[in-house]
């Protein structure tokens, strides 16, 4: 069973220290967004890697080849155990991503983000993407596959589709996980814990869930619990 990261999208290391210390003696895997990054920079994501967190650099480049390759060999350096590009980049921006990435890190794992958790059918016909959710997403996990990316970034609910057509130990991310019951927020193609298990996710992403929990700790507890299948 792989990570379960928690997002930490807040603003400031301050904010992050105060969550984080609400989960001792935990020292969960974390993903660290745009937010944090541009807030906090580089040196706060080498501060966590430092103080034993796997980090998950979620900052989902997507520019021309030549510039995602640079970006990576700079994100390379932070020690950071996974990070990602957007797969509508292309297949030679992630094949120049990974390039860059492993000029500065033989182990910081690529993977690519398909279609937002955030996003529906609808929102593909909008951005006048002519074909069926299921499709789109498996042809950008294929050509992330080509490009020799370690996995992508997916709903849950396109996981047991993509696990058909990608190779073996390819990684799933998902985020998009709600505990039965509760809000789904901004986020469209959601599920629960149990049910992202069963569909074959690798590894989960949870944010609001556990950082605006009345009680996160206990809620970390609950998820990681279900997330490694461990009877309660
Ligand atoms: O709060 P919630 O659990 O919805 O947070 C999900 C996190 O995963 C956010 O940080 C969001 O940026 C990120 N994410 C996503 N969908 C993707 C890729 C990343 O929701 N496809």
């Amino acid at each position: 069973m792989g990570q379960l990261y928690i997002a930490l999208d807040f603003q400031s290391a301050a904010e992050v220290e105060q969550f984080l210390n609400q989960l001792a003696p935990y020292r969960p895997a974390v993903k660290v967004g745009m937010e944090l990054y541009y807030a906090e920079g580089p040196a706060f994501v080498r501060r966590l890697t430092e103080q034993g967190h796997a980090v998950f650099l979620d900052l989902k480049v997507h520019d021309i080849p030549e510039t995602a390759r640079r970006t990576m060999r700079v994100l390379g350096q932070l020690g950071v155990e996974l990070t990602n590009v957007h797969a509508a980049g292309g297949e030679a921006m992630m094949r120049a991503a990974l390039a860059g990435l492993r000029e500065t890190s033989p182990t910081t794992r690529l993977i690519a983000v398909t279609q937002l958790t955030s996003t529906d059918q609808a929102m593909l016909t909008d951005l006048m993407i002519p074909h069926a959710m299921d499709q789109v997403v498996t042809h950008y996990a294929q050509q992330a596959e080509q490009a020799g990316l370690d996995g992508v970034v997916c709903s849950a609910l396109d996981t047991p589709t993509l696990k058909t057509v990608c190779r073996t130990g390819f990684q799933f991310v998902t985020p998009g996980i709600r505990p039965a019951g509760t809000e789904a927020d901004d986020q469209k193609r959601i599920a629960t814990v149990m049910d992202a298990r069963q569909y074959g996710a690798t590894d989960l992403v949870i944010g609001r869930a556990i950082t605006q929990a009345a009680d996160p700790k206990q809620m970390y507890e609950i998820l990681l619990t279900q997330w490694k299948g461990i009877k309660q």
